[in-house]
């Protein structure tokens, strides 16, 4: 595959994450698009037979239905890589008995990339890898956590779409992500990283406010609270399994933050938590056993951070394990002079409130049936088959590099919230001690 027009987009991307922005227009939900131009099998190699890849009913994540309507016919999944065999063959025989039997029917299950390279036939030579595995199996330079720099290195030009965050290994780790980046980028390897929010109808509205009127941003303050009743996987609890909320989940409004302020300036993130242990921290409707979590593993309830964007920009971003039910409650506002573009909601059904200058109006823009999901395939693909024929359109609009530094903000905030917390509790035992 030809490499060319991958560096064309990319270097439309360039490393300032502020200038890639899409037409909203073009965001069009999976069953107004009109006919993929390609033509051909198009074969896919999917790492992971998880939750993101064949859907679960935690939420509307599921990889393999865009693909199915992206590429209809022509998608062929030639291997499913998973050490859960189980997994993977029981996600298969399921999709067999549908209607999407074709793209599965010859789908080949391995335990581990290595085994796939082993049995490798190059008639069935993949055009794309989408690695949904968890993240602590990649993002490093470690065997056994490099699947980025293994597929690079066997299928130098074969396409990635990764899945967020990057990595979740200790912070010492995060250069490590930076070296898979440099890779990347050297090798010209057409890459997506999925922060799917970036694709929304109103994220890009947003954009396109503050291009048209040529804005800089004062400020974003982003607040995500999760409805944390729902969430039954005992690892997201265990900041020694996922890394804790901020790096596991708050990444995806701590990445939407840096795409609207820029670059950050991590000397300056400043955090403090709330922590299981403190009486406000209690929480009476979890559905795992947290005595089973080491005290010192136990992930805080709520966590808010500030911080200076290279610009000059303040950031603030808190995360809330507070809410029951189902539905999270997030939002984003960004601050120019005279604006104020708030983002309400972006999971569950988006609203877009702009305060204009000159006006105390606010205006409300909603966006029905808009699927990130779908968008951040569908561009990925696009840029895979060269279709779009201008390069102002269509940017893919996470590099690895990107999210890279997302993966990074996100850790300092989980260190700076420690060291203030480690400060009180000294200050504590010190006032005890007297
Ligand atoms: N963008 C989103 O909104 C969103 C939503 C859900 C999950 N995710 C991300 O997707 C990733 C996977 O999450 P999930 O919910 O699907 O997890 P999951 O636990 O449901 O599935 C992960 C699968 O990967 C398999 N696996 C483990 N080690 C592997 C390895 N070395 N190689 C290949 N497969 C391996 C496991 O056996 C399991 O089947 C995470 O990074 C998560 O943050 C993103």
């Amino acid at each position: 595959m030809a490499s060319t027009p991958l560096s064309r987009r990319q270097s439309a991307l360039g490393s300032d994450s502020r200038r890639a922005s899409i037409d909203p227009s073009r965001l069009v939900p999976m069953d107004k698009v009109s006919a993929l131009s390609g033509t051909g099998d198009f074969n896919v190699v999917f790492v992971g037979a998880g939750n993101i890849m064949f859907g679960s009913d935690e939420g509307p994540w599921n990889h393999s239905f865009r693909f199915e309507h992206k590429l209809g016919p022509r998608l062929k999944v030639v291997a499913l890589i998973d050490p859960a065999v189980d997994r993977a063959a029981a996600v298969l025989q399921k999709k067999c008995e549908t209607f999407v039997k074709s793209a599965y029917e010859n789908t080949r299950v391995y335990k581990t990339l290595d085994d796939y390279v082993k049995n490798y036939n190059r008639k069935e030579a993949p055009r794309a890898f989408v690695v949904g595995s968890p993240p602590m199996f990649r993002g490093t330079t470690q065997p056994g956590r490099d699947i980025e720099l293994q597929i690079l290195h066997h299928f130098p030009d074969t396409a990635l779409f990764i899945e967020k965050p990057v990595a979740t290994g200790p912070s010492s780790e995060i250069d490590e992500a930076f070296k898979v980046a440099k890779a990347i980028e050297e090798k010209g390897t057409i890459t997506s990283v999925g922060y799917m929010l970036r694709y929304l109808k109103a994220v890009q509205m947003m954009k396109q406010v503050i291009e048209e009127n040529n804005l800089t941003v004062m400020a974003t303050i982003a607040r995500y609270a999760c409805a944390y009743e729902a969430i039954a996987k005992p690892d997201w609890w265990n900041k020694a399994k996922s890394a804790g909320p901020i790096v596991e989940q708050g990444t995806h409004f701590c990445d939407l933050s840096r795409y609207f302020g820029g670059e950050v300036d991590i000397s300056t993130v400043s955090a403090h938590s709330l922590e299981w242990d403190e009486n406000a921290g209690h929480l009476s409707k979890m559905s795992i056993d947290e005595t089973a979590i080491p005290p010192e593993n136990r992930i805080p309830r709520v966590t808010a951070a500030t911080w200076k964007y290279a610009s000059g920009a303040v950031g603030s971003f808190t995360h809330l394990v507070a809410l029951q039910g189902h539905d999270y409650s997030c939002e984003l506002e960004v601050y120019a002079d005279g604006y104020q573009l708030k983002l309400v909601n972006p999971y569950v059904q988006p609203v877009l409130y702009i305060r204009r200058p000159g006006s105390d109006h606010e205006e409300s823009h909603r966006f029905p049936d808009d699927d990130p999901f779908f968008s951040e395939i569908s561009v990925w693909i696009d840029n895979i088959e060269d279709i779009e024929e201008d390069p102002e359109t269509s940017h893919i609009l996470c590099s690895f590099e990107d999210a890279c530094k997302s993966y990074q903000l996100t850790w300092a905030i989980r260190e700076a919230s420690e060291r203030s917390r480690a400060e009180r509790l000294k200050i504590q035992a010190e006032a005890g001690k007297q």
